[in-house]
Order: structure tokens, then sequence, then C-alpha cells
């Protein structure tokens, strides 16, 4: 198996050496005071309780019948989301309709809870390790925030609501499952009110370029990669 799904071992990414290789890496590519505010919130995300650390899932609860073929945990930071979303406007060439973000394989919560206070009307996640779907519960109760939602499924048994606007994928699974809900998504595709956009970061599978109109991809300087497509 590959390294990039489940059996893939990320807790290096919660040790010490590695936070201060980042916070060196952030001085220099961002600057002291875009790096004093992310201490900053996660300072706050730290006194309200929240945590969206990285986590290995292959010792989780896993629901449905893709277990082997999900990635660890690791959360979509403020700062990557807002940069995403400000580079598919400007690839669009018009604000984005913020009606309604989903993120199949949500983590903690990361993403919706960004993508809320980023301005969506709602947000939703769909999350099979019940571990990380509770903490996902626990983080939004935290923030007190509203129209936040993590709903506890496998990825393809997920229905997308028909006011979606914009599909969060950050490399959650393998083409298994990415094949299986592409293909869901193309058979309601028809019912959605919306002109719909997709942000795949980290892609690790060529699925979505058999599907949808591929607008760009970008390597980041952080090393992050993300493809975006109309559907
Ligand atoms: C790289 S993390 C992304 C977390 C979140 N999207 C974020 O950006 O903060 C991938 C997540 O996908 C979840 N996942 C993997 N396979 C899944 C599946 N078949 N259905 C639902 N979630 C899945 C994993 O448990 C993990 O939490």
């Amino acid at each position: 198996m590959r390294a990039t799904h489940t059996n893939a071992d990320m807790s290096h990414e919660n040790k010490l050496y590695y936070k201060t290789s980042i916070f060196l890496k952030s001085l220099r590519d961002n600057g002291l005071f875009s790096t004093l505010r992310k201490i900053g919130q996660r300072i706050f995300y730290k006194t309200k309780g929240v945590d969206f650390s990285t986590q290995n899932i292959y010792d989780l609860t896993r629901k449905g019948e893709h277990q082997e073929h999900g990635t660890a945990l690791v959360s979509t930071s403020t700062d990557f989301l807002q940069q995403l979303l400000g580079d598919l406007e400007k690839l669009i060439d018009k604000p984005l309709n913020k009606r309604l973000f989903v993120d199949f394989g949500s983590g903690k919560g990361a993403a919706i809870i960004h993508a809320r206070e980023l301005g969506f009307q709602r947000t939703i996640g769909v999350e099979f390790a019940k571990e990380l779907h509770e903490r996902a519960i626990q983080n939004i109760k935290a923030l007190g925030l509203s129209h936040v939602d993590s709903i506890y499924e496998d990825a393809t048994n997920y229905k997308l609501p028909n006011d979606i606007s914009l599909i969060y994928f950050f490399n959650p699974f393998d083409e298994v499952v990415m094949q299986k809900v592409m293909s869901n998504i193309m058979q309601q595709k028809s019912n959605f009110e919306n002109d719909v956009y997709i942000i795949y970061g980290n892609a690790s599978c060529s699925v979505l370029k058999e599907h949808c109109q591929l607008l760009d991809e970008t390597v980041y300087t952080s090393g992050a990669k993300a493809e975006f497509y109309k559907l």
C-alpha cells in the first residue's frame, strides 16, 4: 500500500522539531507579522480547547467498506484555505458563491470551520473516522459556530444538497473512493442550483480530470499543491 493512504504515519507533524522547522519556514516565507498572527490564532484555539492536530487513522473506528483507502488526518490551515479561495476567485474572475461548502473527509473540522469564518453561509464535513468526527463536533461547539455540521459517514454514501456551491477535497482518499464519490456527484449534477467549483488540495489521483473542467493547478512555496475545477 502506498504511504499516502491509511497506513501513513503522520505523527512526526506534532513533534517539536517539526513545529520549529515550520515556524522558521513561515518566518522566512511570510515574515514576522504573519507568523505572529498564526501563533496568536493557535494560542486562541488552544485556550478555547480546539484541536486540529495531525493524527494517524489506522487505529481509529472507521465507518463503511473503504477503511484502507483513506489518508491520515492533516488539517487545512486558515491561511491556506484563504489562499485557495482567493486563487479560485481570481481564476473565475467573479466573487465566489458562498452558499454551501462541503468537505469530503473533513477530519477534526478545520476546513469547514475556516470556510464558515471566511464567509460561507453553511458548511458541511463528511468524515468516516468516529473519533475525528466527534472532535470536529467539539471544535465547532467550542467556537460557538452555527451552520457548520460534521456528518459521520463514508464519503461514498453522502448525497450533496442541491444548493452546493463549493466542494473541497484535501487529499482525503485514493482513486477507488474518489471514483465512487465523483460518479455519485455526476449523477446528481443536474439537480444542483448553482455553478459548482471544486478545489482538490494535494491531489493524489487524476479522477477529477476525467469528470470536470480543470481550470488550473498550482504549486505553492510551502510545497502544497492545488487543482481547481468547474463541475
Ligand atoms: C488529509 S485529511 C483532511 C482533513 C480536512 N479535510 C481538512 O482539510 O482539515 C483526510 C481525512 O479524510 C478522512 N477520510 C478518508 N477516507 C474517507 C472516507 N472514505 N469517507 C470519509 N472520510 C474519509 C480521513 O479520516 C481524514 O480525516
